[in-house]
């Protein structure tokens, strides 16, 4: 091949289209996954300067039609070692920002401001023996973080997930993620025998099924896993879900002696809204 044409090969490649406006605050999106018709998870860029506790949250978001950027809260599903930065979300039909970001595409850009902030993070608890996860539907998103970060499993003995949704389906994403941590080469050791997993419908036949809080509540967990019931000495939990759920589980951890803790003040127990409102 003659010079002339390598070095035609090797120049840089002009670009001709007109350049998009970069978002402020842009992420690119780098993978999207649909796991049913209103649930999907993504991962995109870490800014560099990003450093955050597993557990936290970030407001996430577009451009809106008049140019405004419309955002919106979103736990970090990805522990705070991953090099990118994994959202699992809920597609609202006619919600503002998830009927437009439903349709993400590797190489978009999302707008991600880089200041985390929340209560469910392992320091609002004080010291004990077993964690439990209470999550419903995408409340799961914060525990996703969590499970993944080997900090919890070295302060606790014990680590019980507890995810509820209506459907099996809506189980699949904390489904494969406890799979792929138990096999995981590098924290896979570290997780044997200590998550325990248990994912449960209320509106679909599966291996496990009732509500969070009546299983608490009947015990019906704690004999399926051979635990003692919750106590204030052993015991802490974090919890994630519609404002409903939360506060009937707050009260039956209360009824096992547990107490409400903050940032500021850990105790036994944090709470955190999944999502603000009653109903889609
Ligand atoms: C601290 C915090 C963390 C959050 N983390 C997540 C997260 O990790 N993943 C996520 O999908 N959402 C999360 N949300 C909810 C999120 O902020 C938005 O409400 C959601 O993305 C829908 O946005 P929207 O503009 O489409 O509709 P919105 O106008 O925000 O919501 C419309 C209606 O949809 C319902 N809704 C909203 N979000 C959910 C949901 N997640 N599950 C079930 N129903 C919902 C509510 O009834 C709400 O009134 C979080 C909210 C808070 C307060
Ligand atoms: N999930 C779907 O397939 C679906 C489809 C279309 C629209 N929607 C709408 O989307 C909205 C959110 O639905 P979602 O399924 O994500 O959330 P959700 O209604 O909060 O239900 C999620 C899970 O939490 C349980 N739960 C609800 N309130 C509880 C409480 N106070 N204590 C303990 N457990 C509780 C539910 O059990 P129960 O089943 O016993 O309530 C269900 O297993 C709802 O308004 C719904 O009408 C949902």
């Amino acid at each position: 091949m003659a010079m002339t044409e390598l070095a035609a090969m090797n120049a840089p490649e002009v670009n001709t289209r007109p350049a998009k406006p970069h978002l402020p605050d842009a992420q690119v999106v780098k993978e999207v996954t649909h796991w049913t018709d209103r649930l999907f998870s993504f991962r995109v860029t870490r800014p560099q300067s990003l450093r955050f506790r597993s557990g936290e949250f970030v407001m996430i978001g577009l451009m809106d039609d008049k140019g405004k950027p419309l955002l919106r809260a979103y736990s970090i599903a990805s522990p705070s070692w991953d090099e990118e930065l994994e959202f699992y979300s809920i597609k609202v039909p006619d919600g503002p920002l998830t009927s437009r970001l439903q349709h993400i595409k590797v190489g978009d850009e999302i707008i991600l401001r880089p200041k985390p902030v929340g209560t469910l993070v392992v320091d609002a608890l004080m010291p004990g023996k077993r964690i439990w996860f209470l999550a419903t539907g995408t409340g799961l998103a914060p525990f996703a973080s969590l499970m993944r970060d080997p900090e919890v499993y070295e302060k606790f003995d014990q680590v019980i997930m507890m995810h509820t949704c209506r459907e099996v389906a809506e189980l699949e994403y904390g489904r494969q993620l406890v799979e792929g941590l138990q096999n995981d080469p590098l924290i896979g050791e570290m997780v044997a025998g200590k998550l325990l997993y248990y994912p449960t419908t209320t509106r679909e036949a599966s291996p496990h099924m009732g509500r969070v809080t009546d299983n608490l509540a009947s015990g019906k967990v704690f004999a399926d896993l051979g635990l003692r019931q919750m106590n204030p000495v052993d015991d802490r939990a974090m919890v994630c879900g519609s404002l409903a759920f939360n506060v009937d589980v707050k009260a039956i951890l209360e009824g096992f002696g547990l107490r409400e803790g903050a940032n500021s003040d850990p105790k036994e127990f944090v709470v955190e809204k999944a999502f603000v409102g009653d109903g889609i």
